[in-house]
């Protein structure tokens, strides 16, 4: 097996020489030592896992759970095989699956996403190889049908769009009613679970299409691609030209953006934002009305759910000032519900984390064992004394996996304060950046973000969190 030592020494030499320009690909991505697997180690693992099965620490907690790239079907395609060209698998690594933990990764660069695409189709390989081998007559063989069955066929360019009007739109609902209602329901609010023939993997979920949040973007293009390709690996069907010409996918297409809200794909849409950290002077602040965090500009970040149909919390409101010593955050996010324990209640309360640190490009998620120079602080609704504490007795986290994801290797630091009021929570967090190093103006710092819903009684699984961002000190 492929043990965590190598990720370690990995983090801790590229800490001492900072990330290295581009070495040349090696020859073979999976190897152990090469950057790409190396990368891949730290970015995709946690989910994906050490051997791409889609097992990683975090995998299990997952709905949708991350690709097995052995042997799982990939789902946003725009060929006539149904299989991701490399431009596919680029937009899915760089733009991430909105509505899915499948965060955005651009911001690794070009360079270590064609990378990474190398080591996704080497599993891919591995597993076909694994899967075929006891049938195929001789190696030949084998390498032919593996070939077969992991190269892509051409890629369908969609016609020119014609004019998005009343007329198509109502041609676009007819096709619709016919070709799509009997899953995405009839007025695309897709409540029907479509189940796979022979498939032991749980269904999946028609789309709602009224709640605007698609996982391979929302241009015209994606949905032409989606209706013509399928979603391989899923009941959503593909649409030959024999049963319906390009001008009727087009119908469709308008008559689907008819149904969707502006906006909410943006709004869902994870990725790293820069926000600006203005200086204070005085004491620390304590309450959120404190008038020096107008200096601050609020910056709205989304966060990627856990699971898809727990996703009760999808963005917060964040601001941030320093001293020079803290960074104090001002945090203000919606919840349906406020969860406070008590001695008679011992729930899990609500709460909420920020991680900072000063690495670059760390992982999204905490590797077990993988000592991150990070500064986590957790702000709990509600204080239990220590020993009564319904989610950490400060050994380990009670309630569900209490021995793999989310123990920080620095314990939880429970800090700030927040109010609810209007089913808002408004959060002051002060965070003492020690590990991470000191704050010094004009520089930068990562910070992300999770949130932990009591209601959901997950105890210290996330509810949704959130990709890296950059906190620029004044
Ligand atoms: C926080 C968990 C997480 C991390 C980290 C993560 N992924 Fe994913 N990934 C997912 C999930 C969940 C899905 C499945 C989404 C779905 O089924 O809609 C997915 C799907 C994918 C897909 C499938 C796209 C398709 O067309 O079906 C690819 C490719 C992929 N991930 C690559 C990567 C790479 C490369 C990395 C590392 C840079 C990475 N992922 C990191 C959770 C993660
Ligand atoms: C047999 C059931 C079934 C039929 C018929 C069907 N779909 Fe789907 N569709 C699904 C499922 C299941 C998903 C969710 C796949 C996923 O989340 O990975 C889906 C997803 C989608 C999405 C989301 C794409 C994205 O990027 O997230 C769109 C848009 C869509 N379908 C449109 C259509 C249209 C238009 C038709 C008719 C031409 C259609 N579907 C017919 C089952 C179906």
């Amino acid at each position: 097996m492929h043990a965590a030592t190598p990720i370690v020494l990995f983090v801790l030499s590229s800490l001492a020489s900072g990330i290295r320009a581009q070495d040349p690909p090696a020859s073979n991505p999976l190897d152990d030592d090469g950057e790409p697997m190396k990368l891949y180690a730290v970015q995709c693992s946690p989910c994906h896992g050490e051997r791409g099965r889609g097992d990683g620490p975090a995998g299990r907690f997952l709905d949708p759970a991350p690709r097995d790239f052995t042997k799982d079907q990939f789902r946003l395609v725009s060929t006539k095989n149904g299989k991701p060209s490399d431009k596919d698998l680029i937009e899915a690594i760089s733009a991430g699956i909105p509505g899915t933990a499948m965060l955005p990764f651009a911001h690794l660069g070009p360079q270590k996403v064609r990378q990474l695409i190398d080591v996704v189709r080497a599993f891919q390989r591995k597993g076909l190889r694994e899967t075929l081998a006891p049938h195929a007559a001789d190696e030949k063989e084998l390498e032919e049908w593996v070939r077969h069955d992991s190269t892509p066929g051409g890629t369908i360019f969609p016609s020119p769009a014609p004019p998005d009007t009343v007329d198509s739109r109502a041609r676009g609902r007819l096709h619709y009613q016919t070709l799509c209602a009997q899953c995405h329901g009839p007025d695309g609010r897709g409540t029907i679970m479509p189940r796979l023939p022979d498939s032991k993997d749980p269904p999946v979920k028609a789309r709602d299409i009224t709640q605007g949040v698609m996982k391979g973007g929302i241009e015209g293009k994606n949905f032409f691609h989606r209706i013509r390709c399928g979603m391989p690996g899923t009941p959503m069907p593909s649409v030959m030209k024999g049963v319906l010409g390009d001008d009727g996918v087009w119908d469709i297409v308008h008559y689907l953006n008819a149904l969707m809200p502006a906006g909410a794909q943006a709004l869902h849409s994870p990725q790293g934002w820069r926000i600006f950290v203005p200086k204070i002077e005085g004491e620390l602040p304590t309450q959120a009305a404190d008038e020096r965090f107008q200096k601050a500009q609020a910056v709205h970040i989304a966060l990627a759910p856990f699971r898809a149909d727990e996703y009760t919390i999808r963005g917060v409101a964040v601001q941030a000032v320093h001293d020079g010593v803290h960074v104090i955050f001002r945090i203000q996010y919606a919840d349906a519900t406020s969860d406070v324990p008590s001695k008679q209640h011992r729930l899990p309360p609500d709460g909420f984390a920020v991680r900072v640190t000063k690495y670059r490009q760390p992982p999204v998620l905490p590797i077990p064992g993988l000592p991150l120079p990070l500064d986590r602080a957790i702000w709990l609704a509600g204080a239990m004394p220590p020993g009564e504490d319904p989610v950490f007795d400060h050994v380990k986290p009670r309630f569900v996996n209490p021995d793999r994801v989310c123990i920080s290797p620095i314990g939880p630091e429970h800090v700030g304060s927040g109010k609810f009021r209007d089913r808002t929570w408004t959060l002051v967090m002060p965070v003492k950046p020690e590990r991470a190093g000191a704050i010094v103006s004009g520089e930068t710092m990562g910070v992300s973000f999770s949130v932990f819903d009591g209601s959901l009684r997950r105890g210290p699984l996330p509810v949704s969190f959130s990709t890296w961002q950059t906190l620029v000190f004044e």
